[in-house]
């Protein structure tokens, strides 16, 4: 592995808590506890992998795959399990991408590197920045400082549903606070990591206000990350012609959220692209740029 991998992957992992992850199981068994009204045992908060194995195995398949974990199973007095939802306040990651779909950004920039495919990178929808903060962290390692990485987020959470194909599917800020990150959190984010400077722009506001109008020339890696039907088509319609030949489309929801997939199945018909999907998880993916 070289430095530059070494880097990578230790951002990778302190992004989506992989390193201590231990102390996120402690903190949902404390939580699971008192949502049932259990006391809590010292001897488990010391040993939680032998004594809670399941659920640390469970939070690790998670991050690996980027799939929810708040809905937590919570051992009662009887012995018997409930499982306790903490979607709204138990999300303790910078990124909930998960280690796959991380990996997957840094094997498509390693492509843009290898065959100088030129242009910026975007992510439409950064929630607290986290894979944006990997983006900006790539092209520090490798000292591709000619790119910018563009952030474009409402820094108020998700519209609420207004397409047809929305309908059913309100994660706006009443239903869902979690998802709101205000744009003051996300700067001070890549702070944290030291990567705060003019190497990355925020585009801030919906995206259909923001998108069309925003200066990018050129984009290698464009990554829709907006959930619904509206944010994937208005990401696609504003930015996909500023991709260049070979660069790359990055979807995180196609398999998660059917608006997601109905809006890239659309604009890809209408356009008439068949450029092979390629899936990365269970609900990443991806597709690449005709040369
Ligand atoms: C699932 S989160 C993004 C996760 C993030 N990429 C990560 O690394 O964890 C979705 C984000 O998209 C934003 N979003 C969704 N639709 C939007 C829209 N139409 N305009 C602006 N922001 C939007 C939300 O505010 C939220 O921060």
């Amino acid at each position: 592995m070289t430095v530059q991998q070494r880097y990578l992957d230790l951002l990778r992992r302190s992004l989506i808590n992989e390193l201590y992850l231990e102390n996120d199981a402690r903190l949902l068994y404390v939580l699971g506890a008192l949502q049932v009204g259990q006391g809590i045992e010292g001897d488990v908060l010391r040993n939680i992998r032998t004594r809670r194995p399941a659920l640390v195995a469970k939070l690790a398949a998670d991050r690996e795959e980027g799939s929810p974990w708040w809905n937590v199973p919570v051992r009662q007095a009887d012995g018997t399990e409930q499982i306790v939802s903490m979607r709204n306040f138990c999300d303790f990651t910078h990124s909930m991408i998960g280690a796959k779909r991380m990996r997957n950004i840094e094997e498509c920039l390693d492509r843009v590197r290898e065959e100088n495919i030129p242009g910026d990178v975007a992510e439409t929808g950064v929630w607290r920045g986290g894979a944006a903060v990997f983006m900006r962290g790539y092209l520090a390692a490798y000292g591709m400082d000619d790119r910018l990485v563009w952030a474009a987020d409402s820094f108020e959470g998700l519209p609420k549903p207004t397409s047809q194909a929305d309908l059913g599917f309100d994660y706006s800020s009443a239903t869902t606070p979690i998802l709101a990150v205000s744009l003051d959190e996300v700067r001070e984010l890549f702070e944290r990591y030291g990567l705060l400077d003019d190497g990355v722009r925020f585009l801030k506001g919906w995206f259909r206000d923001t998108l069309p109008a925003a200066p990018i020339k050129a984009l290698s890696l464009l990554r829709l990350d907006g959930d619904l039907y509206e944010s994937t088509r208005d990401g696609l319609q504003a930015l996909h012609d500023k991709v260049v030949p070979g660069g790359f489309i990055l979807v995180d929801d196609y398999g998660d959220f059917p608006p997601c997939r109905k809006a890239v199945d659309e604009f890809r018909a209408e356009r008439g692209i068949d450029a092979p999907i390629v899936k990365v998880d269970w609900s990443g993916v991806y597709w690449r740029k005709a040369a």
